[in-house]
């Protein structure tokens, strides 16, 4: 293998709820602010450099739970979603310039226009599909302005702002890093034109790759550069079968009633190209769902979004992770049931293998002898074994 950049890995919070069985209530786990700071404090420690939080009816206010997370964190960033429309410009620039503020630089924006007609409305957007695109390009350009200047003024088709004005700017000149993700031909041109980091749904590698030189074009003709990560769920064990069995585990207790009534609901309900690229990988079948080598779309027959996983041994992740870091992916946004366990998981199992560092601040456990865990006699403190 060539040596490769690190990926910068991020987590997520699952801020609708988490659980060990997708489709099942057993052993699931309703919203609890409190088990949040806990995933949030153990990948901090962890070595990841951020967490996304999503936004939507669903999950709890994406701004409010960041800003509760950043004070109880040190380094970790926040991916924030960020939904144009919802509320105006001028008080999502308030809102940035604060959080980044109370986080000392710590915040992400990751740009959502969204893809349910239905979920929208109960917003006030009532914007066909393209539009909303055309909307988010005068929503950024007076959210941009306030942030990196103070004021901004627009006589817009969709935004009006009229001597709009922010007190205080962010900590991060002259703004925030832009992310977002989004598979329609204006998505991709909006990605061209205006934002740093194209974020992809873990589709598989050729997929992956077509959309990248996509995005590329659409920036190049800007004269502009975008870089790029991925989306995407593991499930590493030890070994290639113990991580294909964790999977077949995770959808054991899911019925086909309730993948039926998923698919269903994702068709009526969803308009965006994306979620439907994600759904065509396995057609709500349960029977072809490794659509790559190792690439397991389980997920999506019963989750939106975020729908397939890496599964394998450490060894075998590392390897697919580098087919998509040879296409230009330089982050990974990860997720695994349940969130706070397989962040343990992944980085103890898979950061050795790709060159990330394990926990932040590591206390010296030693003076130097080498030590056994297990070995002691109160309950697994480490022996020293002299000599060996
Ligand atoms: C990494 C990633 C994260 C996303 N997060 C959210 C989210 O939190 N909430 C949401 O409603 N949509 C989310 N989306 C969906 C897109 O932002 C977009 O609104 C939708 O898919 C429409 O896009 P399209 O028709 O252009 O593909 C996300 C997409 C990606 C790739």
């Amino acid at each position: 293998m060539t040596a490769t950049k690190p990926l910068d890995f991020l987590w997520f919070i699952p801020s609708s709820g988490d659980g060990a069985y997708l489709g099942s209530d057993e052993l699931s786990r309703p919203s609890d602010p409190a088990y949040f700071r806990e995933i949030a404090q153990a990948v901090d420690r962890l070595g990841y450099s951020g967490v996304l939080i999503p936004t939507g009816v669903a999950c709890e206010e994406s701004f409010i739970l960041a800003t509760y997370l950043s004070a109880f964190t040190e380094k970790l960033k926040f991916l924030v979603a960020i939904r144009p429309g919802v509320a105006s410009p001028a008080y999502y620039a308030r809102l940035a310039s604060s959080l980044d503020r109370v986080s000392n630089g710590r915040l992400l924006l990751n740009i959502v226009v969204g893809g349910s007609a239905q979920e929208l409305g109960g917003d006030g957007i009532f914007l066909p599909h393209d539009e909303r695109y055309d909307h988010a390009e005068e929503f950024f350009q007076v959210f941009n302005q306030l942030l990196a200047e103070g004021h901004a003024n627009l006589d817009g088709r969709y935004i009006k702002a009229h001597n709009a004005q922010l007190g205080f700017p962010p900590v991060q000149a002259p703004r925030p890093p832009l992310y977002f993700g989004g598979s329609s031909d204006s998505a991709i041109d909006f990605a061209g034109a205006h934002v740093e980091k194209y974020l992809t749904w873990g589709e598989t590698p050729a997929q992956v790759g077509e959309k990248i030189a996509q995005v590329r074009a659409s920036a190049a003709k800007r004269g502009r550069e975008v870089s790029f990560g991925i989306r995407l769920h593991f499930i590493v064990r030890e070994t290639d079968d113990e991580a294909w069995e964790a999977a077949d585990r995770l959808i054991s207790k899911l019925s086909d009633e309730t993948i039926a009534k998923a698919q269903e609901g994702f068709l009526k309900n969803s308009d965006s190209v994306g979620q439907a690229r994600m759904q065509a990988l396995h057609g709500g079948r349960r029977d072809k769902l490794e659509v790559a080598p190792n690439l397991w779309a389980g997920i999506g027959l019963v989750r939106s979004g975020a729908g397939t996983a890496l599964v394998g041994s450490p060894k075998t992740v590392a390897a697919r992770l580098k087919e998509y870091q040879d296409l230009g992916i330089e982050t990974v946004i990860a997720s695994g049931y349940p969130h706070l366990e397989e962040a343990y998981r992944v980085s103890e199992l898979l950061f050795p293998e790709i060159g990330l560092g394990g926990p932040r601040n590591q206390i010296r456990s030693s003076f130097g002898e080498h030590q056994v865990f297990g070995g002691g006699g109160h309950g697994g403190n480490l022996r020293v074994v002299a000599g060996s």
